[in-house]
């Protein structure tokens, strides 16, 4: 059992969680993802979409989730432990937070490669070898720097050493201190990166693809992508934001700062997609290129231009400095119950830490060369990981943490932690114990192949069925209380 021998760490300043959490939210996802899965959806519509999914589904539970960190003070699985033991549940709960633990986990083991091809990108736009005529071109440089396994190990090695270099140092002296440059640093880079889009060319076109509305153009599809790409975004469900809620001085406001790293989060995605596109459309290539929009397209598009060789330098500097705010915040969760329940020192936490996820990041590695032909049912190790996090852990952990907090646990704890006036509290747990949990069910049943999700015409049918089920909900949730007592 864990008794910590000295007080918690906590933020030294104001902003300090407020940019851990954004650096954690900001990453790989912001600025390789979301760009070309609105690209690959058509744009504005898709943009509205989404932002309807982080503020219905993402901030409650993000809410939900500083506040069992805070509350608890530890680790995802010391914390949600204490939390239900409060409570006077089962604290088996704890799955819960061994889970998301495990999903940071396994998140950042996929996580390092592909910062891994950011930081090799980088050297490669410094060392003047992304010279091509056309995409095939750079397709044939994107296969070749991955058929290597010692050239991309290499690359991903270095993330893992710099994030364990950064998280062995401490709350305040590693993670704080490095998003306080980093972070910053980042959003001038983007916007040089936008301002030099605003004279490719391309901008008009590059507003008009993210923000004109076009219904006709969001399918389905569209929608469920959205949907759990606001669970991404925002680092939900994978021990991240709960373990940075740990160190949160008790006077801070939970949902003011959750809607801060939001609107942060949102406006950095949107702002890459401002500095990607213009350079895209500039130069004649496709929006919904796909993965390859980053590595492939816009390295061509640098070449075309004007100091494109600096520009670019830029871009990669950015979105390796992304990658690796985000990376420490997956290890921070498991190095901090390490040290709280090991009794050993942060600095070993981390390399011991560091040791097993490079091992297991090698063999993601490895799927892009030599283990190409290693799948199970079809699917590599690396994809794997990506699919059991993104598909199954990180909705299975949000559910249940929005229904542990919404149905099982007494109201005082979150009444008193989150601290909101009235009407506000209660729009909070309408969320959590309704609209989120529907939300996510909606991620299960098509990820189960039960049935493709059309909310396209649908949508009518899903209100009422909301209303139905908060209905019912409402009504036995005395008694659903009781039984879970267990
Ligand atoms: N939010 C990160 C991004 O957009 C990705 C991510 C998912 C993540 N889960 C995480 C980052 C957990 C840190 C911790 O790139």
């Amino acid at each position: 059992m864990t008794t910590p021998q000295q007080p918690r760490a906590q933020w030294l300043g104001r902003w300090g969680f407020v940019l851990a959490a954004t650096g954690s939210a900001v990453g790989l996802g912001n600025i390789w993802k979301f760009p070309y899965i609105t690209g690959e959806h058509g744009g504005g519509a898709f943009v509205l979409v989404y932002l309807a999914c982080i503020l219905a589904v993402g901030v409650p539970v993000m809410m939900t989730e500083i506040a069992f960190g805070r509350r608890g003070r530890g680790s995802p699985i010391d914390a949600v432990r204490r939390v239900v033991t409060e409570s006077g549940r089962s604290p088996l709960w704890s799955l819960l937070g061994w889970m998301a633990m495990l999903a940071g986990f396994m998140i950042l083991s996929f996580y390092v490669v592909v910062a891994g091809w950011s930081f090799s990108y980088l050297w490669k736009m410094v060392t003047g070898q992304l010279a091509g005529s056309n995409v095939d071109d750079m397709v044939a440089i994107f296969a070749a720097n991955n058929a290597n396994p010692f050239n991309l190990g290499f690359w991903s090695t270095l993330v893992t050493l710099l994030t364990m270099l950064i998280v062995g140092k401490g709350v305040q002296a590693g993670i704080e201190r490095s998003v306080s440059w980093m972070m910053p640093g980042m959003v001038i880079m983007l916007l040089i990166l936008i301002g030099y889009g605003m004279f490719s060319g391309g901008f008009g076109e590059a507003w008009r693809f993210l923000f004109s509305f076009n219904a006709g153009s969001l399918t389905s599809d569209g929608m469920l992508a959205a949907l759990g790409h606001a669970f991404f975004t925002l680092s939900l469900a994978s021990g991240a934001i709960l373990t940075y809620g740990s160190y949160l001085p008790s006077r801070t406001s939970i949902a003011r700062t959750t809607f801060s790293v939001a609107v942060a989060d949102t406006l950095v995605a949107l702002m890459a997609g401002l500095a990607i596109f213009p350079i895209i459309f500039a130069n004649g290539l496709n929006p919904g290129e796909g993965p390859g929009l980053l590595f492939m397209s816009l390295p061509l598009a640098f070449q075309a231009m004007p100091l494109g060789t600096l520009f670019g330098i830029l871009f990669f500097v950015m979105l390796s400095m992304a990658a690796l705010t985000s990376s420490i915040s997956m290890v921070e969760a498991t190095v901090s119950w390490l040290v709280d329940n090991k009794g050993i020192s942060r600095r070993t936490a981390a390399w011991g830490t560091g040791i097993v996820l490079w091992l297991i990041s090698t063999l993601a590695m490895l799927s892009f060369n030599l283990g190409a032909d290693w799948t199970l049912a079809g699917r590599h190790f690396f994809d794997w990981l990506d699919y059991l996090t993104s598909r199954w852990m990180m909705p299975l952990g949000g559910l249940g943490m929005a229904l542990l907090a919404g149905f099982v646990l007494k109201s005082e704890s979150f009444r008193e932690e989150l601290g909101l006036a009235p009407h506000w509290h209660a729009l909070w747990l309408f969320m959590v114990r309704y609209v989120s949990p529907l939300g996510i069910l909606v991620i299960f049943v098509d990820a189960l192949g039960i049935a493709r999700v059309e909310f396209g015409m649908h949508w009518p049918w899903l209100l009422l069925l909301l209303a139905l089920v908060t209905l019912a909900g409402e009504i036995l949730s005395p008694r659903l209380r009781r039984t879970l007592a267990g």
